[in-house]
């Protein structure tokens, strides 16, 4: 492995240490600290960690003229068009962190169509949560962060990312080197190494988690435990329908996915999250994810949800369970 990355950890790490001081995190700021430096350590050891690495370090030093966090596509750039050189360096070492999931991107004119129209997810979301402006926020399973951009541009004050998927860490500071100012952060571990009870984000997003959990309700109480009194829940997941007695245990995968482990009704989230600790529960919006949302691009060429629904029936799955819905909860801590 080359020393810019080391280099690169060790700037971010500096960053995330004069951004905690002073933050809502302050009176934890040797714990995240130590997240960090843990998560880059876990990154480096990754079997792929040098192929990653190495187109990291390939990517070129574009001057950035515009930013854009508001719009869909999470977009910087220059004004004029960067030199052919510079685009297939860019493109190659962009494609060398292949799959791209969530999104979408571009960087310098290069469009990262990813799997997921994570946009979507978002505009479906942010008319109806409270405003982000100066707020500090935690995204749990934050993916490439796309969401954290976003948030951002929402006027988060910072916005801290956790993944323990190493790719996805990647993808993130593919993107974050040409913003280093900016104050997101990516924490390449689970959630399970966060501390509880730190009650310190006004908002907590949990988005496309809890169903990958082997324990939701413990998911649950550890978000509580994460928000500050008052601070908002924003909880993004799989529903069947159903009473509040009745979820779905896939007794093997769910649209092919192996780690899928509970997925409920929304009466039966409603009463989880009560049960959790949180007031206020609502539901502002619920319905089919479509094949459009997530589908293979040249950016994610691996089979997708189309290829996961039974054949002729695109209402169930191809193991013959509900096809995926998509409900969004806020709540109270
Ligand atoms: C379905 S994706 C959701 C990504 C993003 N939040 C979104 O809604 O588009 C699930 C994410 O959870 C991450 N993940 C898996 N185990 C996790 C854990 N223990 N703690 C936090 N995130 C985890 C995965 O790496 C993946 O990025």
């Amino acid at each position: 492995m080359g020393l810019k990355i080391i280099k690169w950890q060790q700037q971010e790490q500096a960053s995330f240490k004069a951004v905690l001081q002073g933050s809502s995190l302050e009176p934890w700021k040797d714990d995240f600290f130590s997240l960090m430096q843990q998560g880059h350590a876990i990154v480096q050891q990754h079997g792929d960690a040098w192929r990653w690495q190495e187109a990291w370090q390939k990517q070129p030093q574009c001057p950035v003229e515009y930013v854009e966090f508001n719009h869909d596509v999470v977009c910087i750039g220059t004004k004029k068009h960067i030199n052919t050189e510079e685009n297939d360096a860019l493109h190659s070492a962009l494609h060398a962190l292949h799959p791209w999931r969530k999104g979408p991107f571009s960087l310098f004119g290069i469009n990262i169509d990813t799997e997921w129209h994570s946009d979507w997810k978002w505009a479906r979301i942010a008319p109806h949560i409270t405003p982000l402006m100066g707020r500090t926020v935690l995204d749990v399973g934050c993916g490439s962060g796309y969401h954290l951009w976003r948030m951002l541009g929402a006027g988060a004050k910072l916005a801290v990312g956790i993944d323990p998927t190493v790719l996805f860490a990647m993808q993130f500071e593919a993107i974050k080197r040409y913003q280093r100012e900016a104050a997101a952060f990516f924490l390449p571990v689970g959630i399970e190494s966060l501390l509880q009870n730190t009650k310190a984000f006004d908002t907590v997003f949990s988005m496309g988690i809890l169903y990958h959990r082997h324990s939701p309700m413990d998911h649950l109480m550890q978000l509580f435990s994460l928000l500050r009194g008052k601070g908002e829940l924003v909880l993004e997941t799989l529903y069947i329908d159903g009473d509040a007695q009745q979820c779905l245990l896939p007794s093997g995968r769910y649209a092919n996915m192996r780690n899928v482990w509970f997925i409920p009704s929304i009466a039966m989230l409603k009463t989880m999250l009560h049960r959790a600790g949180f007031h206020g529960i609502h539901v502002v919006h619920a319905g089919i994810t479509s094949i459009n949302e997530q589908r293979s691009t040249d950016w994610m060429h691996f089979k997708s949800l189309e290829n996961f629904l039974a054949d002729g029936d695109p209402s169930c799955t191809c193991e013959g369970y509900p096809a995926p819905r998509r409900v969004v909860l806020l709540a109270k801590g």
